[in-house]
């Protein structure tokens, strides 16, 4: 059985990342896979201060807050998916600050590998490349933990809520799901 981790990055309410994640967690939970979500907006997590002090005390961060649980579920994942919007060309401000915070496996020496990981992100403009800002740092990311990228589901000309609906989005959102063996 399959370990999903579900990073959900977007503040918005029913906006067209939650959309994508949602259909994606359904497909993987009728495939039998053990889901994990977390809401980073909604999560109290602080931002990493280079403190040098990663797994002192038997625990991946020394701050108290929620950052410990999410990485305790993380280490046993097999499979992550990051879940964004873009926020100006760029990662959302809690959600670096949650990336940020993975320094303690590097800092630490952990071998986190042998996982699959997927980027499902939505923005406004058509451009492709407003992706960027999203999709390389996390793609280096995986390549640096030594994970292996499954796929991306990019859609872009998401404005308002609902547009994902107008797209193949969910159904590439399901395929995803389809894709981890
Ligand atoms: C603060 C902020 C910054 C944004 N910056 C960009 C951007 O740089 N490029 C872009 O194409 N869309 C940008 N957008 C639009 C969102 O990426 C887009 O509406 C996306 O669908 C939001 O995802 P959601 O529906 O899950 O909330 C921005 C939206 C906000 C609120």
């Amino acid at each position: 059985m399959k370990n999903v981790l579900v990073l959900n990055g977007s503040p918005r309410e029913n906006g067209n990342t939650k959309k994508l994640s949602e259909a994606f967690i359904t497909r993987c939970i009728q495939r039998g896979f053990d889901v994990k979500k977390y809401n980073i907006p909604n999560m109290n997590i602080d931002e990493c201060n280079d403190c040098g002090r990663c797994f002192e005390e038997d625990k991946p961060c020394i701050i108290e807050d929620d950052f410990n649980l999410i990485a305790e579920d993380l280490v046993k994942s097999d499979v992550i998916v990051f879940c964004l919007p873009v926020y100006f060309y760029s990662i959302p401000g809690k959600f670096k600050m949650f990336i940020d915070r993975l320094m303690c496996f590097q800092e630490g020496n952990k071998n986190i590998s042998d996982k699959l990981f997927a980027i499902i992100s939505c923005c406004e403009d058509k451009d492709m490349s407003n992706f960027d800002g999203v999709r390389v740092p996390l793609e280096r990311l995986g390549r640096d933990f030594g994970w292996i990228l499954l796929d991306e589901i990019l859609a872009p000309g998401m404005a308002r809520k609902g547009d994902i609906e107008n797209t193949d989005g969910i159904r590439r959102a399901k395929e995803l799901a389809d894709k981890i063996v």
